[in-house]
């Protein structure tokens, strides 16, 4: 199993005086106001949980949006503040967006555009022509920002996702002695879907400036390649999986990201946790209960409201589980100003109210929603008390969700109903794989997962855990540096 310091070590010896800067829109820790003190918390979402500890074993840079009301009073003069807050390893830069260019960068361009085109879960994408303005124009404050640390230093910069196609471009007509390396967390699609975006060509170019390109899967990997045959005059080569375009490489490969399974798996046996897990089950009631979980960013592309409709159709079909059975939603909230997060937010609560109330019993009810930015202390002591994880994206990238649950489960029960749709069915072939589209099909994986052996669920249980342990985040950062720097890489030995 890859280690932190293995990686640390790696990313010492590869780099040498190289300096290290990961750039994402979501920053690891914000800033918040509480009464006259000012405290953090961690953001949602698989991209932060991934990379915080390549951040810890390796120090540098992480340039990232501000997005706490207080970050700006936590910060110094160059905007920096060093992480973690309270055992600092790494520098993170804050860049401060206006109102403007929040709308325009993040929310419009960015989450009302990319976001729906790559999950082609028929949300209609929106292209305007002043938010691809805004979309470039705040990538070049970022790279502005970037040259400022990097100066005339040797660096690699790490770009994550859809909110920096233009970054690369834009870095090294700055910089000069600068490796950049993309990796793109959300799924690519294939060449039909792509042609309804405006401003293809230009986007497609400035991608092809990284020195290497990288997906959760094989698949997206080739539907960009088959994207860029389709649209630019550029040289495609499938066997070495390479672009050439204006006598320039990138490399395009496919490496599924990762957790740190030792944290996890061992943050869940902690006295803290297991003490957390017994206040839960008090305080929701759930000691004799079979429960369900599903931990989600409140997004049209997880398939929340399917679990749903699958809750209700399993107590009508099997009313056996009245009384018996709990589903507990985790939803952090999240992009809000968008419409159609608005209104997911809405009918699930409706949903939740109409379902609860239908067979409500003795206090008892099949619904219970919490709607908050859970800590990763909430979220692994919930996955150590349910019986069963609920995955149901109608499109993921990778889901790390599902990985923390098999992570957390160090007695080697429970079951993992997983969408055939996530990079992580690739992996977790173990899984009661389902099809999110066909409720009726994800009420009987409940079902029958409810029903498992004990036996069965610790034989899928411990091959999944195997495949997590071994294909850890530290092992993929690894992956990508040996990629990029071009030398051998072993697998770890300890
Ligand atoms: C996905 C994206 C990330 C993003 C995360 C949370 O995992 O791939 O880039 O950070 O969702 O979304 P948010 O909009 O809150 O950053």
């Amino acid at each position: 199993m890859w280690t932190s310091k293995e990686l640390s070590e790696l990313i010492k010896s590869k780099l040498g005086d190289r300096l290290l800067i990961v750039v994402s829109n979501r920053e690891p820790y914000a800033h918040i106001f509480d009464g006259d003190d000012v405290k953090y918390y961690v953001p949602p979402g698989g991209l932060v949980t991934a990379l915080e500890p390549i951040m810890k074993a390796s120090g540098g840079y992480w340039v990232a949006q501000a997005n706490g009301e207080a970050d700006a009073s936590v910060v110094n003069e160059k905007n920096e503040i060093n992480c973690p807050p309270d055992n600092p390893i790494y520098t993170l830069k804050r860049i401060f967006l206006n109102k403007e260019e929040e709308t325009g960068f993040y929310y419009n361009f960015s989450n009302k555009g990319l976001w729906p085109l790559c999950h082609i879960t028929y949300t209609r994408p929106q292209f305007t022509e002043k938010d691809y303005e805004t979309y470039k124009k705040v990538q070049e404050k970022f790279a502005e920002s970037i040259a400022e640390i990097v100066q005339d230093r040797p660096a690699f910069v790490f770009i994550q996702d859809y909110h920096f196609v233009n970054l690369s471009k834009l870095i090294k007509e700055k910089l000069k002695n600068v490796i950049t390396a993309q990796f793109w967390h959300i799924p690519w699609p294939n060449s039909e879907v792509v042609r309804i975006l405006p401003f293809k060509n230009e986007l497609l170019d400035a991608i092809l400036h990284n020195d290497l390109l990288a997906f959760q899967v094989q698949y997206h990997a080739i539907n960009f390649l088959d994207t860029i045959n389709r649209f630019l005059e550029a040289r495609v080569e499938y066997d070495t999986m390479t672009v050439t375009k204006d006598s320039h490489v990138t490399m395009v490969s496919a490496f599924p990201i990762g957790i740190d399974y030792e944290h996890v798996s061992q943050l869940s046996s902690s006295e803290k946790i297991l003490n957390l897990r017994n206040e839960l089950l008090k305080r929701y009631r759930l000691k004799d209960k079979l429960v369900a979980i599903g931990v989600d960013r409140i997004d049209y592309t997880k398939g929340i409201l399917e679990r749903f409709l699958a809750v209700d159709s399993l107590l009508q079909r099997y009313p056996e589980f009245i009384g018996k059975f709990v589903y507990v939603q985790l939803g952090a909230l999240s992009r809000i100003q968008i419409q159609e997060y608005k209104e997911l937010n809405d009918k699930l609560n409706n949903m939740m109210v109409g379902i609860n109330e239908k067979y409500e019993l003795n206090g008892w009810r099949p619904i219970v929603l919490i709607r908050a930015n859970h800590s990763q202390d909430i979220i692994t002591a919930w996955n150590g008390i349910a019986n069963i994880s609920l995955v149901t994206s109608l499109h993921d990238g990778m889901n790390l969700v599902a990985k923390e649950f098999v992570a957390a489960r160090n007695n080697i029960d429970g079951v993992l109903i997983l969408s055939e749709f996530t990079g992580a069915a690739r992996e977790l072939s173990d899984a009661i794989l389902i099809n999110p589209y066909y409720v009726d099909g994800l009420v009987e994986a409940i079902k029958s997962s409810l029903e498992m052996p004990l036996e069965e669920q610790k034989r899928r249980m411990s091959k999944m855990r195997d495949i997590v342990m071994k294909n850890n985040v530290y092992r993929w950062a690894a992956k990508i540096l040996s990629e990029i720097f071009n030398f051998e890489f072993v697998e770890s030995d300890s």
